[in-house]
C-alpha cells in the first residue's frame, strides 16, 4: 500500500476513493432523512449512483409493486416494461436480472422493513467490483431507509392533524347543539366536516325511512358547494347505490365502479363523474338510523381506512345528531301541545260566544220584556224583575271576561296595542301602558306578549299587592321587546305555579327568551324578547 494503490477484483481503487465513496454515501443518507416524499429521495438514490460507481447507472426503480419514474439531473429512468418478472424471481437479498444491452444487471434490494419494497436495478456494460457491489447495496439499502421513515413520519403528520382537526369538528358540532341548531343545519355541518376532514369531493348524510328508502339531510360539495343530492332529495329502494348497500347489509360499503347498475345513485354517480365513494350506517342507540357516504371524483380514489375512520367519526357525531333530534322533536312537542291548548282556548270562547253568553243576553231581554208587562199595581214584581236583569248582566259581563281572559278575541280583530288597552282597563292594579309598535304583527306573537302582560297583571293583582304596574311594548331590530314590572313585594317563583312556567313555554316555542327578576321585597319584572322572523 506504499504507493497508496490497491489492487481489488478488477478495478484499480485508492483509500481516498473509498473514503470518498463513503462519505458521500454517508452524507447522502443524511440528506435522505431530511426528505419527505418518494420522489426526492429516488431522486437521490439515482444522482449519487456514479459517485459510487465508476460505470454503473441505474436502470428503474420497482417500488409497492410498480414501476416508478425517476427524473433526476442525470436524467430519467423510467420503467423497464418486461422485466415484471424476472424482479418477481428475485429474492429478498436481490439478484442478477436481464438487461436490455449486454452487459450485467442487479437489483438491489430496498429495505423493505416499515413500508416501503422493491428494488433498485442497476447496470453496467460488466460486473463491477466488489466494493462497488457493496457500495450499491449500501445506499438501495439506505434508499429503503430513508422511504419507510419518510411514510412514518407523513402518515404521523396526517394522523396528528386529522386527530386535531376531529376535536375542532367535534367542538364545532357539538357548539351547534348546545345552541340548539336546528337538526338540518347539524346536519349539513356533519356532512361538511366529514367530507373536509377526508379531503373528499362530496358528502352526503340520509336517514333512513321504512324498507330502506332513506332522504338526505345534509349534504355537502368541494367545489364551490355544488352537489348533486341537495338535502330533501328521495332516495328509493329500488337504487342499487350506496345507501340500499348500506341499509341491506348494516355495515361499510365501498364502491369502486358503478358500471352499468341503474338507478338514481349509480346515474348521479356516473353524471358527476364519480370515481369511488365509501358509506358508513349510523346507529343511534343501537338502531339503524342513517348513512353518511363520501365520494371522490375523476380518477381519484379514497384511500384505504377511508370507512374505519367515517364509522370512528360517526360514532363521534351520533350523539350529536340524536340531541339535535331529541331537541327538535322536543320543540315539536311544545309547539303543538301550546298550539291545541290555543285551539281548545279558542272553541272553548266560542262556546261560550254562541252559546251561554247569547242565552243570557236573550234571558236579559225577555226579563225586561216582562217587566214591562208587569202590571202598574205590582211595582214590587217589577223592581224585582229589574234586579234580577242587572244581577244577570253583572253576570254576563264577568262571563265575558272570562271568556275574553281564555281567548282574546279582540286581539285578532284590533290588534295588539287595543287588545292590551282593554286589559290595562280591566286590571285591579292601575297600568301606565307604552305601546309602540304601529303595524300588526304576526298572530302568535301577538298573542304570546298579550297573555305575558295578561298573567303578569294578574300576579300583580293576586300575589304582589302592587300599587303600580308599567307595562312596555316596542319593536325593533327584528326583535319585539316586552316588559311588565309592578311595585309589589316581589319574591315570584317559576316553580310554584303553573302561570309563568306556560309563558316560558309559549315564548321558547317562538324562539324566544323569557326573563324574571324578583327580589323579595323589591317588585316583580317579567321580561321577554320574541324575534319577528321564523
Ligand atoms: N308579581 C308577583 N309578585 C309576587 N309574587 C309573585 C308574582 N308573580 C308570581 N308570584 C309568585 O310566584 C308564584 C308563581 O307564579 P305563577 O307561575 O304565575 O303561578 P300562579 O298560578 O300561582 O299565579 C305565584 O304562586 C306567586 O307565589
Ligand atoms: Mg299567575
Amino acid at each position: 500500500m506504499s504507493a497508496g494503490a490497491v489492487g481489488l477484483d478488477s478495478g484499480d481503487i485508492t483509500v481516498r476513493d473509498l473514503l470518498s465513496s463513503l462519505t458521500a454515501l454517508n452524507v447522502l443518507s443524511m440528506v435522505m432523512t431530511d426528505s419527505s416524499d418518494d420522489d426526492a429521495i429516488l431522486d437521490l438514490a439515482v444522482s449519487a449512483l456514479p459517485s459510487l460507481s465508476r460505470h454503473c447507472r441505474a436502470e428503474a426503480v420497482w417500488l409497492d409493486g410498480a414501476w416508478q419514474s425517476v427524473d433526476c439531473l442525470r436524467g430519467r429512468v423510467g420503467p423497464r416494461a418486461g422485466l415484471e418478472a424476472d424482479v418477481a424471481n428475485v429474492g429478498p437479498a436481490g439478484g442478477p436480472v436481464r438487461r436490455r444491452e449486454p452487459g450485467w444487471a442487479w437489483a438491489f434490494p430496498l429495505s423493505s422493513h416499515g413500508g416501503a419494497s422493491g428494488y433498485l436495478v442497476v447496470g453496467a456494460p460488466e460486473q463491477p467490483p466488489e466494493h462497488e457491489r457493496s457500495l450499491i447495496s449500501a445506499l438501495a439499502h439506505q434508499t429503503g431507509v430513508a422511504l419507510a421513515n419518510a411514510r412514518l413520519l407523513t402518515r404521523e403528520r396526517t394522523i396528528g392533524a386529522r386527530f386535531a382537526d376531529e376535536q375542532a369538528t367535534l367542538r364545532r358540532v357539538a357548539t351547534l347543539v348546545a345552541r340548539a341548531a336546528p337538526p338540518e343545519e347539524v346536519f349539513a355541518a356533519v356532512a361538511a366536516e366529514a367530507g373536509r376532514l377526508l379531503d373528499a369531493d362530496f358528502a352526503v348524510m340520509s336517514r333512513y325511512e321504512q324498507h330502506g328508502t332513506a332522504t338526505v339531510v345534509g349534504s355537502w360539495g368541494a367545489s364551490g358547494g355544488h352537489q348533486p343530492l341537495p338535502p330533501g332529495t328521495r332516495l328509493e329502494h329500488g337504487d342499487s347505490s350506496l345507501h340500499a348497500l348500506v341499509f341491506a347489509r348494516d355495515r361499510p360499503v365501498r364502491i369502486e365502479d358503478y358500471g352499468d347498475t341503474e338507478g338514481l345513485g349509480a346515474n348521479i354517480a356516473r353524471q358527476w363523474g364519480v370515481r369511488a365513494v365509501v358509506g358508513v350506517p349510523i346507529h343511534i342507540e343501537s338502531r339503524l338510523w342513517g348513512v353518511i357516504g363520501v365520494a371522490s371524483r375523476w380518477g381519484e380514489t379514497l384511500p384505504l381506512g377511508t370507512d374505519t375512520w367515517l364509522a370512528g367519526f360517526t360514532e363521534l357525531v351520533a350523539a350529536a345528531i340524536a340531541n339535535a333530534e331529541a331537541q327538535a322533536a322536543l320543540a315539536a312537542s311544545r309547539a303543538r301541545i301550546i298550539a291545541a291548548a290555543d285551539t281548545a282556548r279558542h272553541r272553548i270562547e266560542r262556546d261560550i260566544h254562541d252559546g251561554a253568553q247569547q242565552r243570557l243576553v236573550s234571558v236579559v231581554l225577555e226579563l225586561r220584556a216582562a217587566k214591562g208587562a208587569v202590571p202598574p199595581d205590582a211595582p214590587e214584581l217589577a223592581a224585582e224583575l229589574e234586579r234580577l236583569a242587572e244581577g244577570l248582566g253583572a253576570a254576563l259581563d264577568e262571563l265575558r271576561e272570562v271568556a275574553h281572559g281564555i281567548h282574546p278575541a279582540a286581539l285578532a280583530e284590533g290588534g295588539l296595542a287595543p287588545a292590551l288597552m282593554g286589559l290595562a282597563r280591566r286590571s285591579a292594579v292601575p297600568v301606565r301602558l307604552d305601546v309602540r309598535i304601529d303595524k300588526r304583527l304576526p298572530e302568535q306573537i301577538e298573542l304570546a306578549a298579550y297573555y305575558v302582560v295578561g298573567e303578569a297583571l294578574t300576579n300583580a293583582a293576586k300575589h304582589a299587592d302592587a300599587s303600580s304596574v308599567d307595562v312596555t311594548v316596542v319593536a325593533g331590530g327584528g326583535i319585539v321587546r316586552v316588559r311588565v314590572r309592578d311595585d309589589g313585594r316581589g319574591g315570584a317563583d317559576v316553580s310554584r305555579g303553573s302561570g309563568l312556567v306556560g309563558l316560558k313555554d309559549r315564548v321558547e316555542t317562538l324562539g324566544g327568551r323569557i326573563s324574571l327578576a324578583s327580589p323579595p321585597g323589591a317588585g316583580t319584572t317579567v321580561e321577554i324578547a320574541l324575534p319577528l322572523t321564523g
